[in-house]
């Protein structure tokens, strides 16, 4: 299914089954939680055990939407879905496909991104990858996703809230709905968060972040393209992040040797398209 973010594999939560099929088609480790849609508010309490005071007002505010909140789950959801976790990560999405698929199941659906573990995400459904498209029922054409990457998943079981992941809503957005600061840094050693691998989100092809671009290499840049294998990326945080995959996915199908990218400004509004360039790239 489209959502306004990326494309997702869709399934019923509540099924145990459809939810390990959904995992071996993915490759994707069963520690690895998934992220739990809902098309109306009232669907939280089928599947977290409490809406706090905080997280109802980001969901007030920030949902429908590209924000993923982590909540204490209720024991009747699958421990599949969770990676045997206690808590639940829950999105209401904005894209009217989406709304209306789970309103018609009339149940949440766990949906994690349309690609293969660890590879980018599909944000057109041509970027689906074909084993992944011949291993589900029915693909739902909603054209390109306007986010472009992944919500952003929001610890909220702790105070001050985390961001296990920066994505779709930045953190500057979070802290002035919240009126305070959110804890600085992902988790580092410890108790790490699941799913937060240090490679993922990358092509095929080997990706290395550079100041700027050597006439001849092939990749993503700010100024005027030096040969047709450089793309014009907008200066524009936003706008960026609903281009990027479409123009990694580009990129990988011309089998070059490597895809060199230009790096964006060190600043907060980027940190989501910094997050996945680092994470897409070699050796990061
Ligand atoms: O935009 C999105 O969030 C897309 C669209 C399809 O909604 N979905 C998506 O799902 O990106 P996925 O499965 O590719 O990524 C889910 C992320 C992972 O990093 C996972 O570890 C984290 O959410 N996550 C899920 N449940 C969690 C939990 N209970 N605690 C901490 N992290 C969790
Ligand atoms: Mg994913």
């Amino acid at each position: 299914m489209p959502t306004e973010t990326v494309y997702g594999i869709a399934v019923d939560a509540m099924n145990a089954d459809a939810v390990r099929r959904l995992f071996s088609l993915k490759g994707r480790p069963a520690d690895n939680p998934l992220i739990v849609h809902i098309s109306d508010p009232w669907q939280i309490a089928q599947v977290a055990l409490e809406l706090t005071p905080i997280a109802a007002r980001l969901a007030e505010r920030f949902w429908p939407g590209p924000l993923t909140l982590v909540l204490r789950k209720r024991p009747e959801l699958p421990s599949e879905v969770t990676g045997g976790l206690n808590t639940v990560a829950v999105r209401r999405p904005r894209h009217p496909v989406a709304l209306s698929l789970i309103g018609l199941l009339g149940r949440p659906v766990a949906a994690p991104s349309a690609n293969r573990f660890m590879r980018l995400s599909a944000t057109r459904v041509e970027h689906i990858d074909p084993n992944v498209a011949a291993g589900v029922d029915m693909i739902l054409d909603g054209g390109p996703c306007a986010v472009g990457l992944e919500s952003t998943v929001l610890d909220v079981t702790e105070d001050p809230p985390r961001i296990l992941r920066p994505g779709g809503i930045t953190r500057g957005d979070i802290q002035a709905a919240l009126g305070g600061p959110l804890s600085a840094k992902p988790r580092s050693n410890g108790r790490r968060s699941p799913g937060m691998y240090p490679r993922h989100y990358a092509p095929e092809t080997p990706l290395h972040v550079v100041d700027c671009l050597q006439p001849g290499q092939r990749g993503l840049v700010f100024v005027s393209p030096a040969n047709p294998g450089q793309i014009k990326m907008p200066l524009d945080p936003v706008a960026y992040a609903s281009s990027l995959y479409d123009a990694l996915h580009k990129l990988d199908g011309l089998r070059l040797d490597a895809i060199y990218v230009q790096k964006p400004p060190d600043s907060q509004d980027w940190e989501a398209v910094i997050d996945r360039l680092s994470k897409a790239a070699d050796g990061a």
